[in-house]
């Protein structure tokens, strides 16, 4: 049995914060000691009280002044798009037709799938991110790179054959039935094997026929306790298009609720310009609708109404993701950085607090997870990130007037990104020191 003792300053929040002053909402502790055995956290609290508890062989590691964290969760990102960030585009339509389709065309190759698997998990670890919930390409070979690499690292990781059978090129086309036999497959390959979860990952309702959704729709019925991904309501011409394509769906959601794929597995990725109606109909279901700040500013999208959904007397659960290669960036303080800014856009207040929830314990729960990952409870897997308030110089200038914890988490959202990072660990094994 390997034993850690990490002391640092400790943060994971219990509920989501009401507002900047609510310190019921979080565990903070100034000298804090987290004991971890075998990749679980078994203990938190003041470090002499849990150094007080630790066998005597246990290893010690100092990250003092550093502030220790649950992992970062994303909700949604492409692992086929590493090499599709940054493509100059005019709206999404024309950026999936232009550059993403024929990149993604690339992944029935397998040693290029299993090359860019090994960039994909190192950045996520660079950038302090432990879990990710990832759309693979239509090539079965993709989801055995993604989920392959996964068990390597021992990471808690979501993915997804993409499911898609039209309006895109030759190479990037299954069939109703081939995808169902391939998400079928993957399942038995991959969902429960070390830390994987298979998502069921229909692209979205213009690349599937109604015979595909209806495919979908009985593996959703045939295996109800897997995730469900999908993309809805980012664009305008995206939803004009997919409305043309079901015209007798009431509007965009209502083509997954026929399929029967709206339930509290589901994130739907985007969900910028939903009605009320589907609002009501998201949050009835326990749907989650899953915000790409970065993306949705670099491809034009629009503005995520985040606070104005969380408060609706019927709020819609809410997750935050990069969306990589839409989105810019891989790091989750850019990705929250983005987000408070279109909250201003909007005239709202995200304030750091709501991020870091967001960004650990509120993205667990989003995903069902939270008994197992997001916080820092005994119990828990010991997936954590180290985060370096001082590192960059200019960082550090700024740290030198910051007072509280909640200014602290502000300097890192709007300053920080990879280089703030200072550790991630993946069932308390230290990974980053591993990379470059
Ligand atoms: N809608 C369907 N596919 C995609 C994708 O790959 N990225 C984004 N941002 N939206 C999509
Ligand atoms: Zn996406």
């Amino acid at each position: 049995m390997t034993t850690t003792l990490l002391r640092g300053r400790l943060l994971s929040f219990h509920r989501a914060p009401l507002s900047l002053a609510d310190s019921q909402s979080y565990l903070y502790e100034e000298d804090g000691g987290l004991l971890v055995e075998d990749g679980l956290i078994t203990a938190i609290g003041l470090y002499a009280d849990v150094k007080a508890k630790a066998a005597e062989d246990t290893v010690e590691i100092d990250h003092r002044p550093h502030l220790i964290m649950p992992g970062f969760i994303d909700m949604h990102l492409h692992f086929p798009q590493m090499q599709v960030i940054a493509s100059y585009a005019a709206n999404l339509l024309e950026w999936l037709n232009t550059y993403t389709f024929p990149e993604e065309c690339r992944f029935v190759e397998s040693a290029h799938a299993d090359r860019i698997a090994t960039h994909f998990y190192d950045e996520l670890i660079r950038h302090g991110t432990t879990t990710a919930v990832a759309y693979c390409s239509v090539h079965k070979t993709s989801a055995d790179a993604f989920f392959a690499e996964a068990m390597r690292r021992n990471m808690r990781m979501v993915g997804g054959k993409v499911m898609m059978d039209r309006n895109a090129p030759q190479g990037l086309l299954d069939t109703p039935e081939m995808g169902y036999d391939e998400t079928r497959q993957v399942i038995s390959d991959w969902h429960g094997k070390g830390r994987n979860h298979v998502a069921i990952t229909p692209r979205f309702a213009i690349t599937s026929t109604p015979a595909q959704m209806e495919a979908t729709s009985a593996l959703a019925r045939e295996f109800p306790d897997l995730h469900i991904q999908t993309h809805l309501s980012e664009n305008h011409d995206e939803i004009r298009f997919t409305c043309e394509l079901y015209p007798d769906a009431i509007d965009y959601t209502d083509i997954y609720a026929r399929y029967g794929l709206l339930g509290r597995k589901s994130l739907f990725g985007h969900c910028i310009h939903l009605s009320e109606r589907e609002a009501d109909a998201m949050s009835e279901a326990g749907a989650v609708a899953v915000h790409c700040p970065t993306s949705n500013l670099f491809l034009g999208s629009g503005l995520f109404p985040l606070k104005a959904l969380a408060r609706r007397e019927k709020p819609v659960r809410i997750g935050v993701a990069t969306d990589i290669g839409g989105g810019s960036s891989y790091s989750m303080l850019r990705t929250m950085d983005e987000a408070y800014k279109i909250q201003q856009l909007l005239g709202e207040r995200l304030n750091p607090l709501e991020s870091y929830y967001l960004m650990t314990r509120g993205n667990a729960e989003a995903l069902s997870l939270a008994d197992r990952i997001g916080t820092l409870e005994p119990g828990t897997e010991a997936d954590l990130v180290v985060l370096d308030a001082t590192a960059t110089p200019a960082m550090a200038l700024k740290m030198e007037v910051v007072k509280t914890l909640p200014e602290e988490l502000f300097l890192l959202q709007t300053m920080g990104d990879d280089r703030a990072i200072a550790e991630t660990y993946v069932a308390g094994v230290a990974l980053k020191a591993g990379l470059c």
